[in-house]
């Protein structure tokens, strides 16, 4: 099992499978994405060697992210062989939805067991002023089509942001009354590129914790592999709310999480200064077990906290570069 020194436990990789992106959210690549020379990412034979040592070594969740996964072609093929892992029994994927609509049945056929779809607006012209498209419409429609398809985790992020839809939270809450989803709100984190922006619109999230629990919302006990959310639930309504406070006391204390770069890169935290290389033992299955040593002791380096209080974000630009 790896372990690190505070005793957490990583039940859960997240797996950037491309940092190429094709929206252009406000917070996170404004321009769009920049790099226009093709990038070697991972193959699907580096994946699976990969999971499969992370497997071994008592992983048991993998969410694929990106940039955006679902611009990669074999992404039905990537989510199968995550799935197919001795071990693995959750194979998630985050997206921003471009294509749900078209490829959630293939997906789910290759044996994804949870979704994760960004948000932002659920007002059209809001979603496009913040996303750069107009895909509100179809990507409703994929989350529909998710949920006939019986796929049983849907979930929603949204980036709260005062300028944008800072004044949307009760849009939302009423939306859950018959969408069996969970929404989480995820509050803007600073990140290298964005600082101007984030002191702009950086909204705490304590402050709809409080009026959640006033609305009689209780709090959901977390399990092993969950997410970093504080989720609640609502007997009056289908869906649940979750809250996302990186800048909360304790957020760093439950962390379940490590994460692997599209280059193949393994980040002990999302803002660590670098990733450490393992591309080179992914070459083969005969190496495995000196990776498997490798990143038990790695472990050992993992810092018990982000700076982010203090404003430091680590070697990380945006969060296209790790998939959040
Ligand atoms: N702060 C908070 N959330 C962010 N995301 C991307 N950049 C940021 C940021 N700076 C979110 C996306 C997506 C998830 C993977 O990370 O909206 O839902
Ligand atoms: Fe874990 Fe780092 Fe995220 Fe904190 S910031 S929750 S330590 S990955």
């Amino acid at each position: 099992m790896l372990q690190d020194k505070m005793g957490r436990k990583f039940h859960y990789l997240r797996l950037s499978i491309t940092d190429v992106c094709n929206f252009k959210c406000t917070y996170c690549l404004p321009d769009g994405y920049q790099c226009d020379t093709p990038r070697d990412f991972l193959s699907t034979a580096e994946i699976g060697n990969l999971v499969s040592t992370f497997a071994k070594l008592g992983t048991s969740k993998i969410r694929i992210t990106g940039g955006e996964p679902a611009l990669r072609k074999d992404l039905p093929q990537i989510i199968k062989l995550c799935r197919e892992q001795a071990g693995i029994t959750d194979v998630a994927l985050t997206t921003n939805g471009f294509n749900l609509e078209r490829n959630i049945a293939k997906w789910v056929k290759a044996g994804l067991t949870s979704l994760n779809v960004s948000i932002d607006s659920l007002d059209p012209n809001m979603f496009n002023a913040i996303t750069g498209h107009d895909k509100l419409k179809s990507i409703l429609a994929g989350l529909d089509k998710a949920q006939q398809l019986g796929l049983k985790k849907i979930k929603i992020n949204a980036v709260l942001m005062r300028q944008y839809n800072g004044n949307d939270v009760q849009t939302y809450i009423d939306w859950l009354k018959d969408k069996p989803y969970t929404l989480r709100f995820i509050e803007l984190m600073q990140t290298g590129d964005n600082l101007q922006f984030f002191k702009q619109n950086h909204i705490s999230g304590t402050d709809i914790k409080q009026s959640l629990l006033q609305q009689a919302w209780s709090p959901v006990i977390r399990d092993k592999s969950a997410g970093p959310a504080e989720e609640f639930y609502h007997p009056d309504y289908q869906g649940r709310v979750g809250l996302i406070m990186p800048y909360s006391k304790d957020f760093c204390a439950t962390c379940n999480r490590l994460r692997i770069s599209a280059l193949g890169k393994l980040h002990l935290c999302l803002f660590s200064e670098a990733g450490i290389d393992i591309r080179q033992y992914l070459q083969d299955e005969q190496q495995q077990p000196e990776l498997m040593q490798l990143l038990q002791s790695y472990l050992g380096d993992k810092a018990p906290s982000h700076y982010l209080q203090q404003g430091i974000t680590g070697g990380t630009q945006h969060l296209a570069m790790l998939g959040g």
